[in-house]
């Protein structure tokens, strides 16, 4: 029988193999936590409907825990924009491959503190310990169940990071300043909060909820953060807000995407299939969000009330390669406590997204 920790080699293979610069600690991390106990069930994301359960039962657990796959740990019913109900995700122990290269970009070292946002199944936090010690992770998620659950995961492996349940935009002042901040969920802005408890030179990672953009800042003075957009993409579920439910239900609608017609006509499929454009896209047609089906690019469809015209789509591409189509690490973020934009070359969009 494969043991765990055959799986977990295995599964740090796979990361290797997708060409992630993975350092030794880190690497130590990966292979001594185990990934299944804290991921005791997923739902199956077949075709995006999220409407089968897998468990220690099933024999495909063990193998597809450790198969560098995102999976659905925490699911929401809501209406779909085409009518009828559906699941949307609203928590996920995320793919390993992604979890590394955050961790790559984070760059922390044993001695610092780091905060995460989102602690959904606790693995990332698990790692976190391993590396710098417990007494250097705090991590919050607004779900308190999921807290709870988290928190018997860690302790059921001998790690007690401080964990949090609440709005994770408010940080955690009582345990900052902090020396990195890693957010697994997706933004549309940064808070003042994760400013001000961030040590000046200390770096937040966070992905945007437009087009996968993984931000990466550095705090350059009291009041700053200064960055850019990562070569790699990360799609995240959207951050929850306590304070703005609209905003908060807009995101988490975009994920329940409608029926939809096909390729808009006069859109290459080239286009579809290339994600620098499709941050671009999500950037200049602001309410476009992306239906995928197997064994095709993702097109880009409208919210139910509000269809994306092809003819925004077909022009957006002529602007993206009239401008030399400019790849992500183009462009920079800069954010302050009272507003923030993310900018490539004289164009800026404001925060939030
Ligand atoms: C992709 S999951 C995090 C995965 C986690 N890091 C792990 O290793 O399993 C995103 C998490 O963000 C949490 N979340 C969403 N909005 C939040 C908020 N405002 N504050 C804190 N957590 C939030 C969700 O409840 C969810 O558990």
């Amino acid at each position: 029988m494969t043991t765990w920790r055959a799986h977990a080699k295995a599964m740090l293979d796979r990361v290797l193999a997708r060409g992630v610069r993975v350092s030794p600690g880190w690497r130590a991390a990966f292979l001594a936590v185990p990934r299944h106990v804290f991921v005791p069930r997923f739902y199956q994301d077949a075709g995006g409907r999220l409407d089968g359960v897998v468990d220690a039962a099933d024999p495909r657990w063990m193998w597809e825990v450790y198969a560098d796959l995102p999976l659905v740990t925490r699911r929401r019913r809501v209406p779909l924009p085409g009518g009828g109900d559906g699941y949307v995700a609203t928590s996920s122990s995320s793919q390993p491959t992604v979890i590394a290269v955050m961790l790559g970009l984070l760059g922390a070292e044993p001695g610092m503190s780091v905060l995460e946002i989102g602690t959904g199944t606790g693995y990332h936090a698990a790692l976190l310990c391993h590396r710098l010690g417990e007494g250097q992770v705090t991590s919050i998620d607004l779900d308190p169940e999921l807290v709870d659950e988290a928190r018997a995961r860690l302790a059921a492996i001998d790690y007690r990071p401080e964990l949090r349940s609440g709005d994770g935009s408010a940080g955690v002042a009582d345990r900052a300043p902090f020396d990195r901040i890693v957010v697994t969920c997706a933004v549309d802005d940064f808070p003042p909060a994760w400013i001000a408890q961030l040590t000046l030179g200390g770096r937040l990672v966070a992905p945007l909820v437009e087009g996968g953009a993984l931000t990466v800042l550095t705090k350059t003075a009291p009041d700053r953060l200064e960055g850019r957009v990562d070569e790699e993409c990360a799609f995240f579920m959207p951050l929850r807000s306590t304070l703005d439910a609209d905003r908060t239900e807009r995101h988490i609608w975009r994920q329940a995407v409608p029926e939809h017609a096909g390729t808009p006509p006069g859109v290459p499929v080239e286009a579809l299939g290339d994600l620098d454009f499709r941050l671009w896209l999500s950037l200049t047609v602001r309410h476009v969000q992306f239906a995928h089906e197997p064994g095709t690019p993702p097109l880009p469809v409208g919210r139910g009330d509000e269809p994306v015209d092809p003819e925004q789509v077909r022009a957006a591409w002529e602007a993206f390669v009239a401008a030399g189509r400019p790849d992500r690490t183009h462009y920079g973020v800069t954010v302050t406590p009272t507003g923030g934009w993310i900018w490539l070359d004289e164009r800026k969009w404001a925060l939030p997204l």
